[in-house]
C-alpha cells in the first residue's frame, strides 16, 4: 500500500520505517528542511537501536521516501506529529490540525498523535477526511524493536471499511487487532500510560514507607511480584519515571476529563508523587554521607531510560541539578546522553571518559539510568577507584549482592546496608 506518515519525529520515524519493513511504499513528510535533509542521507538524530541501519536500507531501496511536503495521493496517512502540553496541562493540537489542512491527503487518515476522545471529536467535526485513530505503544530505546513485535494493535474507527484498511496494513503482524471506537482507542492509551505511571508512583509510596518503617523493598518487590496478579514488571522503585510521555499524558487525562465534567481524585497525585521522588533519593544520599556539600559523587546515567539518548522529565537530570544545588562536585558519565546533558548542564559538572573514570575519588556513586554496561561492571574495579564506599541505586536495578562483595556498601530506595 502507499502511505504517507506525516511527522519524523520519534513516533513518525519508527511507524514509517516500520511500514516500509512490513512491505508498504512510505513517504514521510515532515515541514523542517534541515530535519529532512539529515534523514534523508540516512541520519536519525537521535539515538535508537536498530532505527538507523532500517532508515538507511529502506531509503536505498526505494521503499521509504522523506520529503518536505506530499506531491501525490497516497492510498493511507498517519498523523504522527506532536501534541504538547498547554499550561493548563491540556493537549495542543495545533500540529495535527495543521496537518488535516495539507493537500493531497487520502479518504482515510489514522491520528496516531496522542490526543484526548475530545479533541479526536473536534478533528472529525472540522476534517474532509474520515478519521481513525490508532495509538502507539512504544518504549524509547526499544522503539523499532515494539513496532515490530507489538502485544497488541488498537485501531479505533468508525466504519468496517477503515478497520479492513488497517488490519490490512498491519496483517504481517501477528499481534490481537482490538478493534474499538476512536474514543476508546484514546483513552487506552491514556489509560495505559497513566496505570504504569502510577504503579510506579505507588511503588515509589512503598518505598519511601519501606524506609520510615524498616522494611526492605527489595524483600518487600519480591513479595509482590510473586503475586501473578501483580507480575513483576514496573516494580522498580527509585528517584521517579521520566520521559516525554508519561508526565504529559496523566497530567492530559485528569485535565480533559476535569473539561467533561469528572474531577479524578486519584491522577493527579501520581505526578505529585513523581516530582517529590529526586528529592527523596538526593536526600537519602545526604543523610547517609552526612552531609554532601564539598563532597565528590559520581553519576552513572542522564538518560530518563536506558538505551536513549532522550533526557526529557529524566530524574537522573533532577537529581544531578539538586545536588550541584548543594554544592557537589558531579563527574557524570551516560553511554549516549552526554551531548544533550552538555547542553543543560554546561560546564558544572566533569564529563568523564567511562564508568571507571566517573568513579575516581568519590565519594559516593549514584546510578540513575537501568543500563546494561552499570549492571554488568566489575565491582572490585569500581570499589578500588572510589574514596568512599556507598552506591547510590536510583532505579532499584543493580546486583546488590555483586556490590557489596567489592566491599562498597548499597542503598537504594527502601534498601539500606
Ligand atoms: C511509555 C510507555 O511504556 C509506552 O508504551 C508508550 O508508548 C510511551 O510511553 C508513549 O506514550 O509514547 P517510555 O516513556 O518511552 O514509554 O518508556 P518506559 O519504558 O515506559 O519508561 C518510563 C519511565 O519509567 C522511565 O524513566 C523508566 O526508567 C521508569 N521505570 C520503568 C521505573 O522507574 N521503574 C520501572 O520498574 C520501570
Amino acid at each position: 500500500m502507499q502511505i504517507a506518515v506525516f511527522g519524523a519525529g520519534y513516533v513518525g520515524l519508527v511507524q514509517a520505517v516500520g511500514l516500509a519493513e512490513l512491505d508498504h511504499e512510505v513517504f514521510l513528510v515532515d515541514i523542517d528542511e534541515a530535519k529532512v535533509e539529515a534523514l534523508q542521507g540516512g541520519s536519525v538524530p537521535f539515538y535508537e537501536p536498530g532505527l538507523e541501519d532500517a532508515l538507511k536500507s529502506y531509503i536505498a531501496s526505494g521503499a521509504l521516501r522523506i520529503e518536505t511536503s506530499l506531491d501525490r495521493n497516497p492510498e493511507l496517512a498517519f498523523v504522527c506529529v506532536q501534541t504538547p502540553q498547554l499550561g493548563d496541562g491540556s493537549c495542543n493540537i495545533a500540529a495535527v490540525k495543521s496537518v488535516l489542512a495539507s493537500a493531497h491527503l487520502p479518504e482515510l487518515v489514522v491520528i496516531k498523535s496522542t490526543l484526548p476522545p475530545t479533541e479526536f471529536r473536534v478533528l472529525e467535526v472540522e476534517s474532509n477526511c474520515e478519521l481513525a485513530m490508532n495509538p502507539e505503544f512504544l518504549r524509547e530505546g526499544t522503539a523499532f524493536d515494539d513496532f515490530l513485535n507489538p502485544d497488541r494493535i488498537v485501531l479505533g474507527v468508525r466504519t468496517p471499511e477503515a478497520e479492513q484498511v488497517l488490519c490490512s496494513v498491519y496483517e504481517k503482524l501477528e499481534a490481537p487487532k482490538l478493534v474499538m471506537s476512536p474514543e476508546s482507542a484514546s483513552l487506552t492509551k491514556y489509560a495505559a500510560n497513566t496505570m504504569l505511571a502510577s504503579r510506579l508512583s505507588l511503588i515509589n509510596e512503598i518505598a519511601n514507607i519501606a524506609e520510615v518503617v524498616g522494611a526492605d523493598m527489595d524483600a518487600v518487590r519480591e513479595g509482590l511480584g510473586s503475586d501473578p496478579r501483580i507480575g513483576r514488571q514496573f516494580l522498580r522503585s527509585g528517584a521517579g519515571f521520566g520521559g516525554s510521555c508519561f508526565p504529559k499524558d496523566v497530567l492530559a487525562l485528569a485535565t480533559s476529563a476535569h473539561a467533561s465534567g469528572y474531577d479524578s481524585k486519584l491522577i493527579r497525585p501520581v505526578i505529585e508523587v513523581n516530582e517529590e521522588q529526586a528529592g527523596r533519593f538526593v536526600a537519602k544520599i545526604e543523610q547517609e554521607l552526612g552531609g554532601v556539600n564539598g563532597k565528590r559523587i559520581a553519576v552513572w546515567g542522564l538518560a530518563f531510560n536506558k538505551n536513549t539518548d532522550d533526557i526529557r522529565e529524566s530524574p537522573a537530570m533532577r537529581a544531578v541539578k539538586l545536588l550541584l544545588a548543594k554544592g557537589v562536585f558531579l563527574s557524570v558519565y551516560d553511554p549516549e546522553a552526554m551531548q544533550n546533558a552538555r547542553a543543560e548542564l554546561g560546564s558544572d559538572v566533569h564529563y568523564a571518559a567511562d564508568v571507571l573514570e566517573a568513579c575516581d575519588d568519590a565519594d559516593a556513586l549514584a546510578a540513575l539510568t537501568e543500563w546494561d554496561e552499570f549492571k554488568e561492571v566489575e565491582w572490585p574495579r569500581v570499589a578500588v577507584r572510589m574514596k568512599g564506599g556507598f552506591v547510590f541505586d536510583g532505579k532499584s536495578f543493580l546486583d546488590r549482592a555483586s556490590v557489596e562483595r567489592s566491599g562498597l556498601k548499597y542503598a537504594g530506595v527502601g534498601v539500606c546496608d
